[in-house]
């Protein structure tokens, strides 16, 4: 019978997200303090995030169950779909079969509330009134937003001011579920001010922004500091989106051959990946390719080394073991603000350099030509970000059509562009710029790298 989209129950969602971490076939590197080089202890971590998030960062069990609260919650968007592109195929006359794991239905539009909810709920739980947090597009900063909403927390957002001043319906949806937004660099903390000082002018950056919000929640008694991407915890969140697309898969009788995905810091792409992965490393299908699809613009795992690096412009957070561009790069202003981070989850980073994983960048001209092909046929408009991992699918599928060969594409689409929708018209009006990697640039922030003894 033919397939077009797999629905699962809500009964039938996953009621504990998956670790990878005791399945991988090395140990991670371990974060480290700044000061003492040495890694770091829940203590040190206790100023701004909540215990519970910090015992799933350093956990070693293979599921962690979700809590009733958070899984009532999910269900009012999830289990999201998974569907077959029927029409995409048909048009690239492609004989691979092309499947999309769609996170845009959530009420923010991306796979971000899956973190949010269960971040709002654990800080909740321990007494928490307010959280800060940084955000790119906004699709984080709006699913906090949310998140805080439901359970009864004030949050203060630091927008990347670029796409403050991009996507202002953002800001109003922030505040909309009752946020405060701000852009940044902003006057509100000693670090926006000391880059302000140095740059009036400067376009922002998700490194600056996560300077700020850790700042506000180091020097506020009530308030932590909650990350949308990169950390342990956020991934192990997004892994529902896996977990329920391997469910969906098997009702559709398909596996896949090759998975891609969009990464920023990683957690949407590692969430739909990670359960998967488990089968590429315990030997079931070990020819599975796993594709990480990044900016030109921002080419961390393409162009960058592997290396221990700050999370933030201001060095304020611990050292993380990731491809970076350094944590001083500030990212030519592409649509894709989700996607301009200079680091990467220390998993998927750690994945990349065991060589289970793939990556590759792609053009923002060429990304939105690939978005526009997806909207022309499946009808989605999706998000800037998550067009690269829609241009890899694309490449992949029609590399088939010429080797012949039927492969199954799983593609991460991670949620829709509806905010967007200046970056299309730029794109459709022929304004479009392309952004060459800054060399120079990388080259400067990469000797700001922290030195650690071997
Ligand atoms: C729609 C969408 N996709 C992807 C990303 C990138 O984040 P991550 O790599 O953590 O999934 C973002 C970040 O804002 C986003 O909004």
């Amino acid at each position: 019978m033919k397939v077009t989209k797999v629905a699962l129950e809500e009964r039938e969602m996953p009621t504990s997200w998956y670790n990878v971490v005791p399945d991988l076939p090395e140990p991670l590197p371990p974060v480290l303090h700044p000061g003492t080089g040495k890694p770091v202890t829940p203590d040190d971590l206790a100023p701004i995030f909540p215990m519970e998030l910090i015992k799933q960062e350093v956990s070693t069990e293979p599921h962690v169950e979700i809590p009733e609260e958070v899984q009532e919650i999910y269900k009012m968007w999830r289990p999201t779909l998974l569907h077959r592109a029927y029409r995409l195929e048909k048009e690239l006359d492609t004989p691979a079969k092309i499947f999309y794991k769609y996170e845009g239905g959530s009420p923010p539009g991306s796979h971000k509330p899956n973190t949010a909810v269960a971040q709002a709920y654990y800080n909740k739980k321990e007494g928490v009134k307010r959280l800060a947090t940084e955000t790119g597009a906004g699709q984080w900063g709006s699913a906090l937003s949310m998140g805080c909403m439901f359970f009864g927390l004030e949050c203060k957002v630091y927008m990347v001011r670029i796409s403050y001043e991009q996507k202002p319906y953002r800001r109003i949806l922030m505040e909309s579920w009752g946020a405060k937004c701000v852009p940044s660099p902003s006057k509100d903390t000693k670090a926006g001010e000391n880059i302000l000082a140095q740059d009036p002018d400067s376009p922002g950056s998700l490194g600056m922004a996560i300077s700020e919000a850790v700042e506000d929640a180091a020097t506020h008694d009530d308030t932590k500091y909650s990350l949308g991407s990169v950390l342990n915890h956020v991934l192990l969140h997004q892994t529902i989106i896996g977990q329920e697309a391997m469910k969906q898969m098997e009702k559709a009788g398909a596996y896949p051959d090759i998975i891609v995905g969009c990464v920023g810091g990683g957690s949407n792409f590692a969430g739909t990946f990670l359960p998967f992965i488990k089968d590429k490393i315990k030997g079931k299908k070990p020819d599975l390719r796993i594709i990480c699809a990044e900016p030109k613009a921002c080419p961390t795992l393409t162009k960058g080394p592997y290396a221990y690096d700050f999370g933030d412009v201001a060095g304020l957070t611990p050292l993380l073991k990731m491809y970076t561009l350094g944590h001083t790069f500030v990212p030519p202003p592409v649509h894709a603000g989700g996607l301009r981070y200079h680091g990467m989850a220390p998993i998927v980073s750690h994945l990349h350099k065991l060589g289970l994983i793939e990556a590759r960048s792609e053009s923002q001209v060429s990304i939105f030509e690939a978005g526009i092909t997806f909207a022309r046929t499946e009808g989605i408009i999706p998000a800037p970000e998550a067009n690269h991992a829609v241009k890899v699918a694309i490449d992949e599928a029609l590399a088939c059509k010429k080797s012949g060969q039927g492969k199954t594409i799983l593609i991460a689409l991670s949620g829709h562009g509806h905010f967007d929708l200046g970056a299309y018209d730029e794109y459709l009006s022929g304004k479009l710029p392309d952004y060459e990697y800054p060399k120079e640039k990388v080259k400067e922030a990469l000797a700001a790298l922290p030195k650690v003894a071997k």
